[in-house]
């Protein structure tokens, strides 16, 4: 994977996220692990995936599942070791397969040393590697964003007499980024895993590096300076990593992360992702055609990363109030299915376990410039498990065949890092890999086919995208257009039938290809006038118009 030809390759890659400790147990301790991984690569890359995001692997007292690190340096002991990390990256690199990693910028562990020098006194030389102060009253601007645990961005360390300030759990102090020997060491633990030959990072929390009082302290200039600073350093020695923002902000915020193409090569875009939800409620496109407009243009060399769902809880802060209890009471009727500002759920339980809208909601992402992010499990349509706490209920073992641990683990079951899920809907019966890879009509399958056509015709997603409206306020009509021609797709958000003729003039008396037909088909294509769009209900239709016929 030589340099320049390859420069781009995250433009339109599909993106697969993977808890390490949740996708195969290689030894038998009841946690996945790097070797677990590697037995698996064979299995994304016939799922059809580019890259894969891993979540934080390093050495961690885990009260947030990793992201409070202790050593940046290190791989925690229940998922291996350095070497068998080289493996990992020897293996995936082999098939074909790029990697990027979690970097936890903006806080540590409170068990992190450098933490635990500078809480020591007062005078410790670390001790402005923290944000320390004497009152808890600066920042009040700042929003507190685990609401459900949290209610101060301070707190109070009884030794030194002074407060520290961590935007997360209180066990993660926030680094303190206007010391520069912080900047410079941040830039060490890159150095470190990029020299392993990982393809990038996806940057954690990225709007709170810095605090300025007077502000809500986020996206601050001087943040975005500090990214420049780590965007040139990574150009300059690896010149095919990428670096992923993950800011969940307004895409009016989040298009600042772009920079002049000098910050990150590609950002979330959270706003997108509760309103395929709300759509799918309404049986309306328009919130979808809303935010899309309300995104800015982005400049060349970067991209969206479009998703459904991760390891968080679906996050509704990107929504109106009366939209986010519209969400809740839709999507999470149950008190014990929300979290802070959102739901703790799965995909599949999500849509009622419908095949037709999970395919759906995918092939919406898939149908949006920006590149696709699978979250594991969601291929085959995994449940959840509300009674863990947290966000553990959606980080259940990953469920490979029916029968004992899921084909994840041969620990005794009650060693398992969390209880497979065995409930009668999405229990191992119902629900693994082995059965949906030998069933054509599986979510399994479906997906493979949809990864595969997106990847088909990546060209046409790198050229302009235009939402055209049909008459039919529940259809969803994106086309997107370039040198080879045009690709139109539509789909039908609601549960009936739905026809229509097309009237977008590009394609009107053009030959025009049914490139996907399997819940939409086009009617009279040869009498371009009267072409008639014709969906079932929750399906979608990639036409095509190719400029060489
Ligand atoms: C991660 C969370 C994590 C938080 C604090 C996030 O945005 O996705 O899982 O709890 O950062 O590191």
């Amino acid at each position: 994977m030589s340099a320049k030809k390859n420069i781009l390759w995250y433009q339109n890659a599909v993106f697969y996220e993977l808890y390490v400790r949740a996708f195969r147990d290689s030894n038998g301790d009841g946690h996945g692990d790097l070797v677990g991984v590697i037995e698996k690569l064979d299995y994304l890359k016939e799922l059809g995936v580019d890259c894969i995001w891993l979540l934080p692997l390093y050495p961690s007292p885990l009260k947030d599942d990793g992201y409070d690190i202790s050593d940046y340096y290190g791989i925690h002991s229940d998922y291996g070791t350095v070497e068998d990390f080289d493996r990992l990256i020897t293996e995936a690199h082999k098939r074909g397969l790029r990697v990027i990693t979690d970097l936890v910028v903006n806080h540590t562990s409170d068990q992190h040393p450098w933490f635990v020098e500078s809480r020591a006194s007062r005078q410790s030389p670390k001790r402005d590697w923290y944000v320390w102060s004497d009152t808890d009253q600066l920042y009040q601007d700042a929003r507190i964003i685990f609401l459900d645990t949290e209610d101060s961005n301070w707190a109070y360390d009884e030794k030194t007499q002074q407060y520290y300030w961590h935007r997360f759990y209180s066990s993660q102090p926030d680094l303190n980024y206007d010391n520069p020997e912080v900047a410079q060491a941040m830039l060490g633990v890159m150095r470190y895993w990029l020299d392993k030959g990982i393809d990038g990072f996806r940057v954690d929390a990225v709007p709170y590096l810095f605090e300025r009082d007077g502000t809500d302290c986020e996206n601050l200039p001087e943040t975005h300076a500090y990214v420049k600073e780590m965007r040139r350093f990574v150009e300059a020695n690896w010149p095919e990593a990428i670096m992923l923002a993950e800011a969940n902000q307004w895409p009016e915020d989040v298009r600042a992360y772009f920079g002049d193409g000098d910050e990150f090569h590609m950002a979330f875009h959270f706003p997108v992702m509760p309103r395929i939800f709300i759509s799918l409620h309404l049986e309306n496109a328009q919130v979808i055609r809303d935010v899309m407009a309300r995104t800015p243009a982005i400049p060349s060399g970067c991209q969206w990363c479009t998703f459904l769902r991760n390891h968080d809880e679906l996050t509704l802060e990107m929504v109106t109030p009366e939209e986010r209890e519209m969400m809740w009471s839709v999507y999470a009727p149950d008190d014990r299915m929300r979290l802070n500002l959102g739901i703790r759920r799965r995909l599949a339980p999500l849509l009622g376990n419908d095949l037709r809208k999970i395919v759906l909601a995918n092939n919406i992402m898939f149908s949006l410039q920006g590149a696709p992010v699978l979250y594991y499990g969601d291929e085959i349509g995994m449940g959840d498990n509300i009674d863990l706490p947290d966000r553990n209920g959606v980080r259940t073992p990953m469920q490979w065949r029916e029968g004992a641990n899921v084909g994840f683990s041969e620990a005794p079951a009650d060693k398992l890092y969390a209880p497979v899920i065995d409930s009668p809907e999405y229990g191992h019966k119902r629900v693994n890999v082995a059965e949906q890879r030998v069933n054509a009509g599986s979510l399994f399958n479906r997906m493979k086919e949809l990864i595969a056509l997106r990847k088909r015709y990546q060209s046409f997603f790198s050229g302009s995208q235009e939402f055209i409206e049909v008459a039919h306020p529940e259809v969803l009509a994106v086309v997107h257009c370039c040198d080879k021609g045009e690709l139109a797709i539509f789909h039908n958000l609601s549960g009936s039938d739905v026809s229509f003729s097309l009237h977008h003039p590009p394609m009107q008396g053009a030959a025009l290809t049914e490139v996907s037909c399997k819940d939409g088909r086009l009617s009279n294509p040869g009498q371009p006038t009267s072409a008639q769009v014709e969906l079932d209900p929750y399906g979608s239709l990639w036409l095509l118009r190719d400029n060489s016929l």
